[in-house]
């Protein structure tokens, strides 16, 4: 992907898709290439991926099919799947916001979904293992002129065009002072792309700390979701692969060599600050 920093910049989700435009066969083509490389996330679980084209299912099944009424007039959608273990759904996050770039660059909208959405008959399209989880899907599609009033109202609730400001998201060495754009240095592009990251209800819940020796350590802050859908998918995991992805990406283009990992030691202990769950630290590599 070229220009990456833009295209995170151009992704927002789509709810209302242009039933008139289909997408091109090249544009098509493209996009399945993709779906069908190995996945795999920096928490090591693979994670597959499919298309669906909701034209090639049957009338029976595809009224199961359902989005609640929140996505319009989309033909496709890309569903996923991964075995329930500590960290994959990090990595369901990670790889799928992958493909939702990878669709943004090819000028194709996308909405990510892990709650209104028919969890049941999407996974059945998935031939789901006993492990597996299906933990979100999107739509796939070209977005239509005119937003309908849900989809208005939705953008509204959530406040998506709104990010939480640096100083409520990074923070410095000590755990308490933040740590501002001009302090980070050659990592300042690679935070901007967290802070602009999709998450469930756009609740952020995001934070990094920047330790003395230059490591970024990702914490999740609660208030977790209070129902989880089907009791199984935690989407703020989601979330976290998905920033895990736009640091990768960014620092990988400004060639920023580095990789995440998980440091036992700190799962356990105490958060420096109240109400953080760790998730994974990231490392330059010198
Ligand atoms: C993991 C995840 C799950 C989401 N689930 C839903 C959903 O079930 N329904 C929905 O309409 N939007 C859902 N969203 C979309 C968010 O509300 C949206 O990304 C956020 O408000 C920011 O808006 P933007 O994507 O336009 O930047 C989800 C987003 C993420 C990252």
């Amino acid at each position: 992907m070229q220009n990456i920093m833009e295209i995170i910049k151009k992704r927002e989700s789509i709810r209302t898709y242009d039933e008139k435009r289909p997408i091109e066969g090249d544009i098509l083509a493209q996009l399945e290439e993709k779906v069908q490389e190995k996945h795999v996330g920096p928490m090591n679980h693979q994670v597959r991926f499919r298309l669906l084209d909701m034209g090639k299912v049957s009338g029976q099944e595809l009224k199961k099919l359902g989005t609640y009424g929140v996505i319009k007039g989309a033909r496709f959608f890309l569903l996923g799947a991964v075995e329930e273990k500590e960290g994959s759904l990090e990595d369901y996050g990670y790889c799928m916001e992958k493909l939702v770039l990878e669709s943004t660059a090819l000028g194709l909208g996308t909405c990510w979904l892990s709650g209104t959405f028919r969890r049941s008959s999407f996974a059945k399209q998935m031939e789901l293992g006993p492990e597996e989880l299906l933990p979100a899907i999107t739509p796939v599609g070209y977005s239509a002129e005119r937003k309908r009033f849900v989809e208005r109202l939705f953008k509204a609730g959530t406040r998506s065009d709104k990010r939480k400001p640096w100083d409520k998201l990074f923070i410095g060495p000590d755990g308490l002072l933040p740590l501002p754009p001009e302090k980070a240095g050659k990592y300042q592009e690679v935070l901007e792309a967290v802070r602009l990251a999709p998450s469930t209800r756009n609740l952020q819940p995001w934070r990094i700390i920047r330790d003395e020796d230059g490591d970024f350590h990702l914490y999740l802050k609660g208030k977790r979701e209070g129902k989880r859908p089907e009791g199984r998918v935690d989407s703020q995991k989601i979330d976290m692969g998905i920033a895990m992805c736009h640091f990768d990406l960014v620092a990988e283009e400004k060639g920023i060599e580095g990789n995440w990992h998980r440091i036992e030691a700190l799962k356990d202990s105490e958060p420096p600050l109240g109400n953080l769950e760790y998730i994974s630290t990231w490392k330059e590599r010198v």
